[in-house]
């Protein structure tokens, strides 16, 4: 895989900007406006995934994502499948209100028919679950320490335990692995790595994944490939 460092000026509508430069798989596959005004709306954080998250989707049958949020790096994956080869994205979330608005915008849009939403705490999905859906591509974009929907979310949860401290610290450990599951083999796992790092290296050695691709600067992302 080739990633290319490119600088860019963006004219979408209502707004003309020039932009930093960002990553790109591949210099061939144009990337849609509506997913570089996602880039500007957020800048600093992210800007140089979507487009990279796009162009990914363009070439994958099947992908699951990890963190709904604002829908960005949803609709950029959607976007991708429909000018692609039109697979399919399964977004697991277990919900709040920006999510809401997300989704309600993406069923009113033609991508919505690449779209299922698994509204779920992530660590509740059992295995079988991700055997039974195999993706090329895999994109992780929550916390799984900080962010458990038990503890942020206790109006839907509430049921569930308050954060056990001892399970927080394998939570990495065990979101890699049911993952692994659904991989298909040289399947590729884009993840921003919050504090994932020490697991990631850690599968790294045992064989299991091939760190592909790593940027360390503002933005820090690790692109992952499957091996066994
Ligand atoms: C940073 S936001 C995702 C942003 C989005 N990818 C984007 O680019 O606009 C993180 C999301 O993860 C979800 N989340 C956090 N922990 C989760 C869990 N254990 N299971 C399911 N969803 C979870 C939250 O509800 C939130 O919507």
């Amino acid at each position: 895989m080739k990633l290319i460092k490119k600088r860019c000026s963006l004219s979408v509508p209502n707004r003309s900007l020039e932009h930093d430069h960002y990553w790109m798989l591949d210099e061939n596959i144009e990337v849609p406006p509506r997913v570089l005004e996602f880039t500007i709306e957020t800048l600093s954080s992210a800007y140089s995934l979507y487009p990279l998250l796009y162009q990914l989707a363009t070439k994958a049958e099947s992908i699951i994502e990890l963190g709904i949020g604002w829908g960005k790096s949803t609709n950029s994956m959607l976007w991708g499948l429909k000018n692609g080869k039109q697979g399919h994205l399964w977004s697991i979330d277990c919900g709040n209100i920006h999510t809401d608005e997300a989704v309600a915008k993406i069923k009113s849009l033609d991508i919505a028919k690449y779209f299922t939403w698994v509204k779920k705490d992530f660590f509740t999905i059992p295995d079988e679950w991700f055997k039974e859906h195999k993706t090329d591509l895999v994109f992780i974009d929550f916390n799984p320490k900080r962010l458990r929907p038990e503890f942020v979310y206790k109006s839907i949860y509430p049921e569930e335990p308050h954060l056990d401290r001892k399970n927080i610290k394998r939570d990495c450990r065990i979101m890699m692995d049911k993952l692994l599951l659904s991989m298909k083999r040289d399947g590729l796992l884009v993840m921003k790595p919050y504090c994932c790092d020490t697991d990631v290296y850690k599968m790294a050695k045992e064989g299991l994944i091939e760190i592909v691709f790593e940027y360390k600067q503002d933005l820090r992302f690790i692109i992952l490939r499957k091996k066994q």
